[in-house]
């Protein structure tokens, strides 16, 4: 058993923060093996529970869970901030010669690895990633995490027309590689695999017929993909999939919705698409650096709550231009107050957090697993430094209650800030 002595942040049932100004935190094995957490409250209730046990002394400090980044692609690592006209000519410039070079395995382990450093430097404990078309990317990506004890989800794209020879895959063998790979590795210790479709416009009906028979086939798996980011995009796949009521609903029609469905983006949606969310469970991860960097448009939040949709936050790392959670939240936030025909303050603090951490995990089904610190759930949290820059000291030690406190975080926060990121109990 391990415990720390600091602020705590969690989250109740509602999504609503709970905060412990004198927090304790106690991790250590439960009934599996796993590191959970055991308890979590104020120090001066639960201390004498716990006669003998050594606790950390983190005062000043701030544990909160460990971040869930909701879409992000690992292979992208070094296209962050290479510039296009929007979408299409960004795929075509950079993206696709880029993920090229993933069918090597010692090229993508090394990428991999790199990419794990990052998301731990950042607080990022837990995170729906998509690989290149290359069954290596996939593996890659997999044996890094699995030695690092990380819940990770990942997959191999797939994408049989309009893209360029290199990272082009062959409708049979890539759902023989996919079904392959989900017996390789779902459910191997903290792995999980999500079919891949990188977006409508990059398959045929035939591959995506068989994805959706792969996910009817493997009802706990992931299924991950992109909708309605751009409005070139959405006029290209009402072109190439005219029977289908809207884009979302391409993926409809071939039995790709569902709990456990993340789709990036979700911009360009009409109010029958959102209820069709709503209604299957999928999920939306919103990409707000992504969206501004890129052009895209911004994601309505109004509506998505009026729906009823589930979604949560997500980097979009390459089309997104930060591993920081800090600074996707601020971006949220940005967005939230987009054009000033939003009435009022867009988003609040919790609420932003929330989307990052409990929102993000409840969006993959994985509510009270990761994304929060109530008793039972996994041990990855970070230890947070609300004094990491002289301005950040400044605003912190002046704020009057929680949200102040996770605003000031939030609008000044990044890579600084993160201490110390725990991983499954053990420090990363
Ligand atoms: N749509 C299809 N592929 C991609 C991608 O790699 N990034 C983003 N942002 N959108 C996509
Ligand atoms: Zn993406």
């Amino acid at each position: 058993m391990k415990a720390y002595r600091a602020a705590l942040l969690r989250f109740d049932d509602n999504g609503q923060p709970l905060y412990d100004a004198d927090g304790l935190l106690v991790t250590g094995p439960d009934a599996r093996g796993r590191q959970v957490v055991l308890a979590a409250g104020d120090h001066g209730g639960l201390v004498g529970r716990y006669p003998g046990l050594a606790v950390e002394d983190l005062r000043g400090h701030l544990i909160a869970p460990g971040f869930v980044d909701l879409h992000v692609h690992y292979p992208q690592t070094d296209v962050i901030g290479a510039p296009a006209d929007g979408l299409l000519p960004w795929l075509e410039h950079y993206t696709f010669p880029h993920e090229s070079r993933f069918s090597d395995p010692a090229y993508a382990r090394s990428v991999a690895e790199f990419f794990f450093d990052e998301l731990q430097r950042h607080g990022v404990t837990t995170a729906l990633t998509f690989a290149t078309s290359h069954p290596a990317s996939v593996d890659a990506a997999f044996g890094a995490a699995q030695v690092r004890g990380l819940r990770f989800i990942t997959g191999k794209c797939l994408q049989d027309r309009h893209c360029p020879d290199g990272v082009r895959d062959q409708t049979e063998q890539s759902l023989i590689d996919t079904e392959a790979l989900i017996r390789r590795w779902h459910g191997v210790d903290r792995l999980g695999y999500a079919i891949t479709p990188r977006f409508a416009p990059t398959s045929t009906d035939a591959q995506l017929r068989g994805a959706g028979e792969l996910a009817a086939r493997y009802p706990d798996v992931w299924i991950q993909s992109h909708v309605a980011e751009n409005q070139d995009e959405v006029r290209w796949a009402a072109e190439l999939f005219p029977r289908s009521r809207s884009y979302l609903g391409v993926y409809d029609d071939f039995g790709l919705l569902r709990q456990r469905a993340i789709y990036a983006h979700c911009i360009w949606l009409d109010e029958e698409d959102r209820a069709l969310m709503a209604r299957t469970g999928t999920a939306a991860a919103i990409s707000p650096t992504s969206n501004l960097f890129l052009g895209s448009g911004f994601f309505d939040h109004a509506a998505a709550d009026a729906a009823g949709m589930r979604y949560g936050l997500a980097s979009d790392v390459g089309g997104g231009t930060s591993f920081s959670p800090f600074h996707t939240m601020l971006a949220a936030y940005y967005v939230g107050r987009e054009g000033q025909t939003k009435a009022g303050l867009s988003l609040t603090p919790g609420q932003l957090w929330w989307q990052h951490t409990a929102g993000a995990a409840a969006a993959l089904g994985l509510a009270g697993i990761v994304g929060n610190l109530q008793p039972g759930c996994e041990a990855d949290f970070v230890v947070l430094d609300p004094q990491a820059t002289p301005l950040l000291a400044r605003k912190t030690a002046q704020a009057g209650n929680l949200d102040e406190l996770l605003f000031a975080l939030i609008v000044l926060g990044d890579d600084r800030v993160v201490r110390r990121t725990v991983v499954a109990g053990a420090q990363a």
